[in-house]
């Protein structure tokens, strides 16, 4: 993007002393920005946005996330470009992080010109996370889930089920949520949260006891949990025909939701094939396991459902692709609300090739502000 925003085509001529200006979003910005446009809006631009890029799946130079694990955690970068913007998100996963106050997921990232390398915008990225994930849940369930599911059971209650929920029942038309969470708390934070949709919409809020009691009746199952583990929260014994699974916690190596044979009597649909077979529930199955990319379906080059009985799951681990989306969606947003800042990330250099020169003139500055504070 130039300084004004607009796509950049070319190389830049060459101004006396150009200048790099980046935009900023802080978190408490974004969430400024989310409740101005509300949170409804800003998911379906989000899912616009990721349909459009999607469908010129092509056009990106793609690659699965490099990740540095932990014995408490994982610490994750995300680049992608196409030939203008290259997007990149720092992202970590630690379900320890509650115990200590601190959000199991935290992220910022930024976009930059293909053209120059120039910084254009640094975000927030935990909140666009949320959002970003939730819409990518609802895209790919607009392809796959029963075109007439209204009952959807949400398992796991924490930092992006509230999302998750509204992004189904504003795109999907869900207007039954069935809650189970290990911490009851969390539940009844979701039902509390949730409370404005009840009242507006006449969405029905159950907290059940079991995961099996969420999944009763269930036409959509999304398990949205965080645990280091290879965990089991649904089993085989809990599918129904029909059912549309949107398996988002299992998200790396080691950290899993579903058994196997969950799997094995799906249809499976992931975004990234080389990334989820590492990181997906997919990690569990042998390498030339069937499965589709949701661009294929997208572009109309893959079936997604193609009866009522059949059970398919969305394996979602979260693609680079979908914070570039996302990204780009909260730059235009913020733009057009005047709540980006501009800070100086990269210096201004009268010769580029002059580096040093801010050095001396940062030391010549130093040196007359002492000389003035011994005058004064
Ligand atoms: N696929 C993606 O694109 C994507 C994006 C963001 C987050 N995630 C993943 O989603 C998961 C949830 O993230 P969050 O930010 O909401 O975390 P969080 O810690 O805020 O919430 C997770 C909730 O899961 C509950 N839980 C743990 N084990 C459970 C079980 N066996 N049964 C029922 N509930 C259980 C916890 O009590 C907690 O309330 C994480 O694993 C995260 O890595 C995936």
């Amino acid at each position: 993007m130039q300084p004004d925003g607009e796509p950049m085509t070319a190389l830049p001529t060459r101004l006396h002393q150009p200048q790099v200006q980046t935009d900023f979003l802080s978190a408490s910005d974004a969430a400024r920005l989310v409740v101005r446009v509300g949170v409804l809006e800003c998911l379906r631009q989000m899912v616009v946005a990721l349909q459009a890029d999607y469908a010129r799946w092509n056009d990106f130079d793609k690659t699965a996330r490099t990740a540095a694990h932990s014995a408490s955690g994982v610490i994750e970068l995300m680049p992608v470009a196409d030939d203008q913007d290259y997007a990149f998100k720092y992202v970590n996963g630690h379900p320890i992080n509650t115990q200590y106050g601190l959000p199991t997921v935290m992220a910022f990232g930024a976009l930059a010109d293909v053209a120059t390398g120039a910084p254009r915008f640094v975000s927030e990225l935990t909140l666009t996370t949320a959002l970003r994930t939730a819409a990518t849940s609802a895209m790919a369930a607009l392809k796959l889930a029963r075109p007439d599911s209204r009952c959807m059971a949400l398992i796991g209650n924490g930092a992006q089920s509230e999302f998750q929920a509204l992004a189904f029942i504003d795109l999907l038309g869900v207007r039954r949520l069935q809650l189970f969470d290990v911490d009851r708390a969390a539940s009844e934070k979701l039902q509390r949260n949730l409370a404005p949709w009840v009242t507006e919409l006449g969405v029905e809020v159950h907290i059940a006891g079991s995961v099996q009691a969420a999944v009763q009746g269930a036409d959509i199952v999304t398990t949205v949990t965080a645990d280091k583990r290879n965990a089991v929260v649904l089993d085989a014994s809990v599918l129904a025909p029909g059912m549309h699974l949107n398996a988002v916690g299992g998200d790396c190596p080691g950290k899993t939701e579903l058994s196997a044979e969950v799997l094995e009597r799906s249809s499976v649909f992931v975004e990234y094939e080389p990334q989820t077979r590492l990181e997906g529930e997919l990690q569990q199955m042998p390498a030339d396991f069937a499965v589709t990319e949701l661009w294929r379906v997208l572009a109309g080059q893959a079936a997604g459902r193609v009866s009522d009985q059949q059970i398919t799951l969305f394996d979602s681990v979260g693609f680079a692709l979908e914070d570039y989306s996302a990204l780009r969606t909260m730059h235009a947003l913020g733009r057009e609300a005047g709540l980006l800042s501009r800070i100086e990330l990269v210096p201004t250099l009268a010769d580029p090739k002059d580096l040093f020169a801010l050095l001396k003139a940062q030391a010549a500055a130093d040196q007359a502000e002492s000389a003035w504070k011994q005058v004064a």
